[in-house]
């Protein structure tokens, strides 16, 4: 075989990157078109529990093992008054949610999120209104969830049903507040007080929480990334994380281009760490911020098709895209991105979780499905848990109309040490030809190949259906290890997990 088609990995347990915080494989439910209404929540449905949670659904987020789902938005807390979310579910008002101009029936609030996130084994990050509040609105919602009572809105929890407190850890300072689609959109000097001020006021409610600012809504936006920098000038040493917001698409249908787009996001990474370290230096400042990339995904099947919803309905269809063989390839490469920065990115949210741009799909009324970008999502969130070992790659490279040296291979490794696990996830992104590897895993002598797992398919374009699931991984990855060597063949495109583990005597 050509050199063209061949690669080599060398893994050592002394190349740490950093432990990986499990929080790296959250997700996302804001109040959005069926994410809630019909997704998460369905009173009538036939496997929902007494509350109204699908079953069904909550089986699939349980598969995922999600550790944290950010909540309730999103565009949509910038315009939300979470009293309406909370109290007598009969006496809530329904009222215009102008971020996707619909009807919010308040069926579902904190309180029920907080129920929700129970039976699906998963913490809440929850985000606060900067938008059309502040200080007030958010110093008082944390009161509510977090303190265990004698207080007006402590007492007021424990009236409506909760007499123990969520105890909610991590708290979003709005979101994406440099964007002029936001309700309440402002200059970054002007979200940059506020986040700081609020901050000061929800730490001396409840000292425990982690915060995080709002970076910029995507890496184009013209004020990145000084929108960063002004932002941390003001909060750097009040908030614990930055976010950090981007979306993929193949919108021109250029495959080898668009499975190149995690460069383009290495670089997002890079860019806010490197902001970050200069407001550090700037200051004087002995602490390192973190980052939180809080929404991430293939966002752009469902565009056109969202140009045509009605104003004002309930949970309308909105942003349901359905995800090709290739989306769930760039997802695979999205989440070994975010493992190779888990020195720095500490908090991660694949945008959404149920319905919009998900990958759980539900039909109102009937079953729940599995789109293709759900498979590498579980891979990495329940075999990517330990620390993030540096693989040192030399890959055969093309270019690409936006990228050079593209790397057809890509890759990450973790390492769980306490349950002596190796793990190694990789892509071959070149369309036409399979992808000779040979990994060095000598460094772990005692490790015996236990599973290939591979995600292939012969068309790009191919998608799950409620019907269908066209695409689903096999476990016939035939890899082999020989004197530390792991030999595989990576046919053209193509997702693979190799998972090594303490040899059984
Ligand atoms: O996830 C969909 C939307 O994308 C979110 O509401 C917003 O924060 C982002 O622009």
């Amino acid at each position: 075989m050509a050199d063209q088609n061949r690669a080599k990995v060398t893994i050592d347990r002394e190349f740490k990157i950093g432990e990986i915080d499990n929080r790296l494989y959250g997700s996302f439910i804001e109040h959005l078109g069926r994410a809630v209404y019909g997704g998460i929540y369905e009173l009538d449905h036939s496997t929902s529990t007494e509350q109204g949670f699908r079953q069904d659904v909550l089986d699939l987020v349980r598969e995922l093992q999600v550790p944290i789902v950010r909540y309730p938005g999103g565009n949509m807390v910038s315009a939300y008054n979470w009293e309406d979310g909370v109290g007598p579910i009969a006496e809530r008002p329904k009222k215009l949610e102008l971020a996707w101009r619909v009807i919010e029936p308040n069926y579902v609030g904190t309180n029920e999120f907080a129920d929700w996130a129970k039976l699906a084994n998963t913490e809440v990050m929850m985000a606060v209104n900067l938008g059309t509040r502040g200080i007030d609105a958010a110093r008082n919602l944390l009161e509510y969830c977090n303190h265990p009572g004698g207080s007006y809105w402590s007492d007021l929890r424990k009236s409506h049903g909760y007499k123990d407190p969520h105890s909610f850890k991590t708290w979003c300072l709005g979101n994406e507040m440099d964007g002029p689609w936001q309700v309440g959109h402002k200059t970054a000097d002007e979200y940059g007080r506020l986040a700081l001020e609020t901050a000061k006021a929800m730490r001396l409610v409840d000292p425990t929480i982690e915060l995080v600012a709002c970076g910029s809504s995507n890496a184009n936006m013209p004020t990145f990334p000084e929108w960063e920098a002004t932002t941390l000038d003001h909060t750097y040493e009040e908030v614990d994380y930055l976010s950090l917001h981007q979306y993929y698409g193949n919108r021109s249908g250029d495959s080898a281009n668009y499975l190149a787009k995690t460069l383009e996001m290495d670089q997002f990474i890079k860019t806010v760490v490197a902001t970050c370290d200069y407001i550090k230096a700037k200051k004087r400042s002995k602490k390192t911020m973190f980052l939180s990339f809080d929404e991430w995904n293939v966002w752009f099947h469902s565009n056109q098709a969202d140009q045509e919803i009605e104003p004002w309905g309930i949970a309308p269809p909105q942003l349901e895209d359905v995800y090709t063989f290739e989306d769930a390839l760039l997802v695979g490469s999205i989440l070994m991105t975010l493992v190779r920065h888990a020195d720095r990115v500490k908090m991660a949210c694949m945008a959404q979780l149920v319905n919009v741009i998900a990958p759980i799909m539900t039909e109102t009324g009937g079953r729940a499905w599995k789109q293709t970008i759900f498979y590498p999502y579980m891979h990495v969130s329940v075999f990517g848990r330990g620390t993030s070992l540096q693989p040192v790659v030399s890959s055969p490279k093309y270019d690409s109309k936006d990228f050079t040296d593209i790397p057809y291979l890509d890759s990450a490794v973790v390492w769980n040490e306490e349950n002596e696990e190796l793990t190694v996830f990789l892509l071959n992104r070149h369309l036409n030809e399979p992808l000779d590897v040979s990994i060095d895993v000598r460094s772990f002598s005692s490790y015996q190949l236990n599973e290939h797992i591979v995600l292939e398919n012969n068309d790009l374009k191919a998608v799950n259906t409620v019907q269908h699931e066209a695409v689903r991984p096999h476990s016939n990855g035939g890899a082999s290890l020989d004197e530390g060597m792991i030999h595989a063949q990576l046919p053209k495109a193509s997702w693979h997990v190799i998972r090594l583990g303490a040899k059984r005597s």
